[in-house]
């Protein structure tokens, strides 16, 4: 075939009579912008984010070293925080204390006058509408930085390791600090210290005490992740010795992950958290197809903020695009909500 005859032919198939065999055109649904998004699947919201906050004695904020952008916040720095985050449309905050004074039990953890008791009635005071949730724990509050009370001194107890965190006595504890919370007006408690029956614990507390209303969002799975750095400076919960593998999960398991949230739906969570977020969203995609019926969490961690920060901070990522591809990511594994330190950042990037 000559070029000339080549140009005159309508099909531009260099075989004879052949108009198409490509059967499926699923670039017809991608041409443009319009038509993409049409067929979006998976969208996210200002309203999907919960913004960490936190909070620390005397005035002032400090930028926490390891996570640039995230501040260690006075009582009136956190009102302004929890002001920026309502004015970009992100409607809930979870906050974090950090004790002008750390002891074996933490005792500031439920003081009338204690650091997130006082951060609460503040934020609830000035900005009613926000939904404020608090983390419900030990680690940030004890001198051991563990999560429960240890086996040692009065409370040992024979038969366990010595420095082995306690389960029951901790549910005490755990109880009374969700009722302080609930008792300066907290929104939602969220228990993160995967100990065994902390959601029946404290919904047997806050029944008792007249919050029976108060949801309770639990860290159902939580894992013994290394992507807990960053916040351990943030917070200052480091443990001072060993791990927290005794009560947090092992990161190779999933099956286990069915097993924990069954027994925290059972005892009476009325939402579900899987974290971290990135390494784990298959974890996410099987509990939310296991308890559908569920509002699912994701604790999008400090050491995935820290990750994207850094590479963006050398030019090698686009932080924008990143940091929406990932959460959008957090989102169709099956989160309905994101806890985020990206989120006022996200919130500005959606509008
Ligand atoms: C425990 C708690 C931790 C985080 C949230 N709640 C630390 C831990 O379990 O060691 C980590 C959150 C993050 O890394 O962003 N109170």
């Amino acid at each position: 075939m000559t070029l000339p005859e080549l140009k005159n032919r309508q099909s531009i198939s260099l075989f004879d009579n052949r108009t198409s065999n490509v059967v499926h055109r699923p670039r017809r649904l991608r041409a443009t912008p319009a038509i993409r998004a049409m067929v979006r699947e998976t969208e996210l919201n200002t309203r999907d984010f919960i913004y960490p906050l936190f909070v620390r004695h005397g005035s002032g904020r400090s930028e926490i070293r390891s996570m640039p952008g995230v501040y260690q916040l006075s009582v009136a720095e956190s009102i302004r925080e929890a002001e920026a985050a309502a004015k970009s449309g992100v409607n809930a905050v979870i906050l974090f204390g950090i004790p002008k004074e750390k002891d074996p039990i933490g005792l500031e953890n439920f003081a009338e006058d204690g650091i997130v008791q006082q951060s609460i009635r503040a934020i609830k005071k000035e900005i009613p509408e926000m939904v404020v949730v608090t983390d419900v724990c030990l680690c940030e509050y004890t001198d051991h930085g563990h999560c429960g009370i240890l086996n040692t001194g009065e409370h040992f107890h024979a038969g366990l390791p010595e420095g082995y965190v306690l389960n029951d006595p901790t549910l005490d504890v755990l109880a009374k600090v969700a009722i302080s919370h609930a008792e300066c007006g907290a929104d939602i408690v969220a228990p993160s210290g995967m100990m065994d029956g902390m959601v029946a614990a404290i919904r047997d507390g806050l029944d008792f005490a007249g919050y029976e209303n108060l949801p309770i969002l639990s860290y159902a799975v939580k894992y013994a992740s290394s992507f807990y750095g960053p916040f351990r400076d943030a917070a200052e919960g480091a443990p001072k010795f060993g791990d927290r593998k005794s009560h947090q999960m092992d990161p190779a398991n999933v099956r286990e992950a069915l097993r924990e949230a069954a027994i925290d739906v059972a005892e009476g969570a009325d939402m579900l958290m899987v974290k971290p977020a990135l390494a784990y969203l298959d974890v996410i995609r099987v509990v939310k197809d296991a308890f559908p019926e569920m509002p699912m969490a994701a604790y999008n961690v400090s050491g995935e903020y820290s990750m994207i920060k850094a590479a963006a901070a050398n030019g090698w990522v686009d932080e924008q695009k990143v940091t929406l591809e990932t959460l959008t990511a957090i989102k169709r594994a099956g989160a309905d909500l994101i806890i985020t330190y990206h989120a006022l950042d996200a919130a500005r990037w959606l509008k």
